[in-house]
């Protein structure tokens, strides 16, 4: 049995647990980077990497969840599946951005969104090496706030004239196959854009074009809880978000772009073959 529209949660009400807990999954994460390296496995291929802490992480987040929400279902990267019976389930990355993590490099972040529904209504992208965060609202915009910064501003994305002006960032799977397709997309981009960036954390490339960082993001074949809460933040500042022509985001080409160069870009993606 699901939730009658009536009794829907609020979204800000959702957001407001996701950001409590994210906080506190970014703590356990920033406690364990100085020995993430001791506990480390390969999933999906030799370059797909979990550690100890994104268990921890995970498991954390659920605990947490459903202690103050128990009807709720729950998605998360780390094996985290359970149907709820409230409408609402939550789309879990403890990390996302694990080989950054490993590496010290400060672009790795916990995800957490709520969909009701089956639609993401609200999410939380915490950077846990800058905390810098970034939330959204379905229909109540999307924000960044940060301990330097702790009053929320509004993101609105950027305005690139043209595809030459435009940056983009991408992002690669773990499949060897893949991985040449997709290094041979980027390289017949890259002469015709402003500059390629791969940060290594597909929440945080959405949450940055959502911030005007970059200006249009495309990546293959992402997980729910890769783009989940991300995608909200980028669509909730503006920015176009899409997938192919006739495909919907994510299936299985996730774009988020400028309003101003999106219909050129995604012209340009068909014209490589991206997909
Ligand atoms: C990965 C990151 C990366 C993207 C990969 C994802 P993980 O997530 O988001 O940027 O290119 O497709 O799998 O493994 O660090 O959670
Ligand atoms: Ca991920
Ligand atoms: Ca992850």
């Amino acid at each position: 049995m699901t939730s009658s529209p009536a009794l829907q949660p609020d979204p800000r009400a959702l957001l407001e647990v996701a950001v409590a807990t994210a906080r506190e999954a970014a703590e356990l994460v920033a406690r364990g980077r100085a020995t993430a390296a001791e506990h480390v496995d390969v999933k999906s291929s030799p370059v797909d990497v979990v550690t100890a802490v994104d268990r921890a992480s995970e498991e954390l987040i659920v605990g947490r969840l459903l202690a103050g929400r128990p009807d709720d279902g729950v998605l998360g990267e780390e094996g985290a599946a359970r149907e709820g019976i409230s409408g609402v389930r939550w789309v879990v990355d403890p990390i996302d951005g694990t080989v950054n993590f490993l590496y010290d490099l400060p672009a790795y972040a916990v995800s957490i969104a709520a969909e009701v529904g089956g639609e993401v209504v609200a999410g939380v992208v915490l950077n846990v090496a800058t905390r810098e965060l970034f939330t959204a609202t379905r229909g109540g915009g999307a924000h960044l706030s940060s301990p330097a910064r702790p009053e929320p501003v509004r993101l609105a994305g950027s305005s690139p004239v043209s595809l030459e002006q435009t940056l983009v960032a991408t992002g690669f799977g773990y499949r060897v196959e893949q991985r040449r397709a997709q290094g041979a997309v980027v390289a017949e981009l890259l002469p015709l854009v402003r500059d390629i960036r791969r940060h290594g954390s597909s929440a945080l490339d959405l949450c940055s074009t959502a911030a005007g960082r970059t200006d249009a993001y495309y990546e293959l074949d992402l997980k729910p809880w890769d783009h989940a809460a991300g995608a909200l933040v980028a669509a909730e500042a503006g920015l176009v978000v899409t997938g192919l022509p006739g495909s919907p985001f994510g299936e299985p080409m996730a774009i988020a772009a400028a309003a101003s160069i999106a219909a050129p870009f995604i012209d340009l993606l068909v014209e490589l073959h991206a997909g």
